[in-house]
């Protein structure tokens, strides 16, 4: 059964080689001040940038340009850049890069007229934007978070050691986003990976919750088949369009509210991938990765039957004279060796993680209701210990 809801999603998208084109158009909305926010420099380097301020350019657009924004963005870079966008008064934020850069834009967005510190009200008490928005658009170019089309905005507080991620409402979603799967050409494989992995947990952490039947988790085991099909081409070649821009378009629906209509999710290993994001700085796809498998096995046994649903429907496991149990757990081996095929980080050392960080990352993961099993703090430990 599907629990009643409301879906709206109102992100306008622009897909497809060249869609930067329709820039011009979602410009021409808004006043004359762009305020264009970007990351470490990758956009310098692979003509992007050039492409965007050219559009600027021919739409007579005053830039204020604000690059740097870190993976993982930081709460002292969200107060700069707020200061910066209420000092410009500006009309709207182009976001042009990946997930740190549209999360980043989107929390800037809200933070620009608030007047509370943004990062206690929003990241600590969770509480809603009371202040004027500023409208964001996103250029994509990175594959993963589904940051384009969502609500969602992750800040990291270093002096707190603490990764949150405030998911706002329809009114802080992109107006708009423009995905060119050319523009991921140039990533360097392990982002390109962690973001493949990115997708998978998004979808997991929606499918692995509940027992009804319902057409989400159809929708859900239909996009996991695409993007384990469509991975596997992509790492032999990054440059295959049919699979980038599938992955692309899967990564989207992978998060944008979709698969999550009518039904409970989990989101734990995001929690637990998030606290070691805040005591590493780790690219967050790979916290995911690692931490992945000692969970999946760990919850395996509370959730039996939809493990061998997942085995049969998204693995292909052949089910015939086996139980239950040996399905689930084959399910699992297939998922693990796909891991291993597309190069992910398969545990926490690797990733600078140490013992002694064990319990403070334990203390810094929120702990989720919906999921087979609501764990305790021992059991986030003893996952920790078996992900090392
Ligand atoms: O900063 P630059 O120089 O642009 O380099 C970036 C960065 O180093 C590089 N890159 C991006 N596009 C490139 C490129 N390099 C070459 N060519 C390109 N076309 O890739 C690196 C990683 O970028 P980043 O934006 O950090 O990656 P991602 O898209 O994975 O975003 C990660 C952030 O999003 C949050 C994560 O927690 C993390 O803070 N998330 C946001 C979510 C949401 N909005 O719903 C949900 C996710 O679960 C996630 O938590
Ligand atoms: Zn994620």
């Amino acid at each position: 059964m599907l629990g009643n809801f409301t879906f709206c999603n109102p992100t306008r998208l622009y897909f497809g080689e060249g869609a930067i084109q329709n820039l011009k158009g979602e410009l021409a909305k808004y006043g004359s001040m762009v305020m264009l926010v970007y990351g470490g420099g990758s956009i310098k380097k692979n003509g992007i940038y050039d492409g965007v301020m050219a559009v600027l350019k021919e739409c007579g657009k005053k830039v204020v340009e604000y690059g740097g924004v870190m993976p993982n963005p930081t709460s002292a870079k969200l107060a700069e850049g707020a200061r910066i966008a209420r000092e410009n008064n500006v009309d709207l934020i182009l976001a042009v890069g990946g997930g740190s850069v549209c999360d980043y834009s989107k929390a800037v967005s809200v933070s620009a007229y608030c007047e509370d510190d943004p990062w206690q009200k929003y990241y600590i008490r969770f509480e809603e934007p009371t202040c004027k928005i500023i409208p964001v658009g996103c250029v994509l170019t990175m594959v993963g978070t589904g940051s384009e089309m969502n609500g969602g905005a992750v800040i990291t507080n270093h002096e707190q050691k603490l990764k949150i991620g405030h998911v706002f409402g329809t009114e802080v979603f992109p107006k708009f986003s423009v995905l060119d799967p050319t523009y991921t050409y140039t990533l360097p494989k392990y982002q390109m990976v962690a973001g493949f992995y990115d997708i998978m947990s998004h979808i997991l952490e929606q499918y692995f919750s509940g027992e009804d039947d319902n057409t989400s988790d159809y929708i859900a085991e239909g996009l996991l088949r695409s993007l384990i099909h469509s991975s596997l081409i992509a790492v032999e070649n990054p440059r295959d369009y049919e699979a980038r821009s599938n992955i692309m378009w899967t990564a989207t629906w992978a998060l944008n509210t979709l698969t999550a209509q009518g039904k409970t999710t989990d989101w734990e290993v995001h929690m637990i991938g998030q606290a070691v994001g805040a005591y590493t700085d780790a690219t967050h796809g790979m916290t995911l990765a690692a931490v992945s498998m000692a969970y999946y096995r760990y919850i395996m046994p509370f959730g039996l039957k939809k493990f061998a649903r997942y085995a049969v429907n998204v693995w292909g496991v052949n089910a015939e004279s086996k139980s239950e149990e040996q399905v689930a757990t084959e399910g699992l081996v297939a998922m693990e060796s796909w891991m291993n095929k597309i190069g992910l980080v398969m545990n926490l050392k690797d990733l600078g993680v140490t013992p002694d960080m064990i319990e403070g990352i334990a203390d810094a993961t929120l702990i989720m209701q919906g999921g087979y099993k609501v764990l305790t703090r021992e059991e986030v430990i003893d996952i920790l210990k078996r992900s090392l």
